[in-house]
Parts: C-alpha cells; structure tokens; sequence
C-alpha cells in the first residue's frame, strides 16, 4: 500500500479502493458537521474583520443523508484500521450524536470526548443562544491494545504541577482557532481552508497515540493539517480529500 500520498477523490471510495484492510494505526478525521446552508455572515465586525459561517457545499446535507455517509465512512475506516488502532473524531454539538450513535454500532470503545475550548470563538450573532465556544474530539478506540504515550503527553502538556513538573494532560483542550502566521492564505490573502485545524491539536493526537514509523490517516484532509504534523514526529500519512484545490495547497505545505 501507498504511503505518504494525498488522494484526491471521495473517501468513502478511496477507503475501500485504496486502503489496505488493518493497516493504519491512526486515523484523524475532521469530517463535515453538516452546519452549513443558513449563510450566516457579518460584516464589518470591529474585532476581526468580516465574518462568515462555514457554508460549502461538501457540508450540506440532508438529517437521513447525513447519516448514512457517517456510518459509510466511519465503517471504512473500521476496516482499514489494525485491531489495536484508534480513530480521532473532530464533531460539534451539531454532528456529535449521530458520529457516538455509529461508533457504538461498530462496536468500538470510547476512550475520551475531548472538549476544545477555542478561546477565540466568534461571537454570537442571533443574541438568542449561549456564545459556542467548543467543539468535542472523541477518541475511540477498535480493540483493547490500543496505544496511550503517557509519559510523552505528560512532557508536552502546557499546564504544570504548582512545582513546575509535568502534570497529566486533561480532557479539557484549550487553545485558540488557526490565526496568524499558522493560518494559510489563499492567492488573495483570504484563509485558504474554512476549517483548518490547530497544529498544536494534532500534535497531541499523534503523540499520544502513534509511534514513529506508523501510518496516520485522515480521511478529510482539508489544508493537511494532519499530514504536515505527522511527517514533523516523523510517521507515514495517507490523506484523503475531494476539493482539488485543497489537495494542491497540501502538497505545497507538505513539500511535495
Ligand atoms: C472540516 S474540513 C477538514 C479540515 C482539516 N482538518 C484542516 O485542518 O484543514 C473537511 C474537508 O473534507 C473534504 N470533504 C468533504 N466530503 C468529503 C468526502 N466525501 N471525501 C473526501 N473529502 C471530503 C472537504 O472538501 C473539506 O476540505
């Protein structure tokens, strides 16, 4: 099997077409939340220039719709992974029901929902809710074996003991959204990818449950986030995504 490759195609193909059944170790997936359509925006927001809801049309569809293509890909992914792999799964309030409905399916074992608290959420515009300001990764595990570097994520965790030594790392991540020189830019200076995820998120995703040398998978690429981490802590990644210019920009980012 191909190792170190982005596929440009729908990864409820590529999964099955391409992906060698109990092969990957780690998969991260940072799939649609199926939030778009309401063309949410606001402009001339003083805090941060013009805003604008996600809204692409690889994130509308219908409640059935919806899914039916989360247990296609999370059901891939089951198969492509080794007995004792794990799968990271990126989800909001939105979408977060129907990815726990077919994970228990699957009969995987949850491990951890971890809350990221962005500490530079959007504003609420409607005035009619609380302000959103977290988003979960459930990590869940295929069999009993599954790899946790304690030691590792207890050096790289932020927060100190009251003494300065290393503290467990909790299920609670708190860090900003992609801004500044880790946010890519387009030709025209808009940020290239909606959603591109901190680095710093997949740092710690990797760390903990991956060894050099293995093969981390995402099957929802996006701007490669994933990729260019893996290959920084030195594992193989495959990567899989439909938008030929998402593909393009991850080449670029990863040197290829
Ligand atoms: C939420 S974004 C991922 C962002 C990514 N984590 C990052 O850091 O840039 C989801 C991505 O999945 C892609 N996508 C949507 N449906 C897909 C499918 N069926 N197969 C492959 N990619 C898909 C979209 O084009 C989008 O780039």
């Amino acid at each position: 099997m191909k190792k170190n490759i982005i596929y440009n195609g729908d990864c409820t193909e590529i999964l099955t077409k391409k992906i060698e059944e109990n092969s990957i170790d780690l998969v991260f997936a940072d799939p649609p939340y199926n939030l778009s359509g309401n063309g949410l925006h606001w402009k001339g927001n003083k805090t941060g220039g013009d805003w604008f809801m996600v809204n692409e049309e690889w994130d509308k569809m219908t409640a059935p719709e919806y899914m039916q293509f989360t247990r296609k890909w999370i059901a891939g992914c089951h198969k492509a992974l080794k007995n004792n792999g794990a799968i990271y799964i990126a989800c909001s309030y939105h979408n977060i029901g129907e990815v726990m409905i077919v994970l228990k399916q699957l009969d995987y074992k949850i491990n951890n929902i971890i809350t990221w608290y962005k500490t530079n959420a959007m504003p609420n515009m409607t005035r009619r809710v609380f302000t959103h300001a977290t988003e979960f990764v459930i990590w869940a595990v295929k069999g009993s074996g599954w790899t946790f570097n304690y030691e590792k994520i207890k050096e790289i965790n932020p927060e100190k003991q009251k003494d300065g030594t290393d503290k467990q790392m909790r299920d609670f991540w708190e860090m900003p959204l992609v801004q500044g020189k880790e946010r890519l830019r387009g030709e025209d200076g808009k940020a290239l990818h909606p959603t591109q995820k901190p680095e710093e998120m997949l740092k710690r995703i990797i760390i903990a449950s991956s060894n050099e040398g293995d093969v981390v998978l995402d099957p929802f690429m996006g701007s490669g986030t994933t990729a260019f981490v893996a290959q920084k802590y030195g594992r193989n990644f495959i990567g899989i995504e439909r938008e030929k210019k998402y593909v393009e920009a991850t080449k670029k980012r990863l040197g290829l």
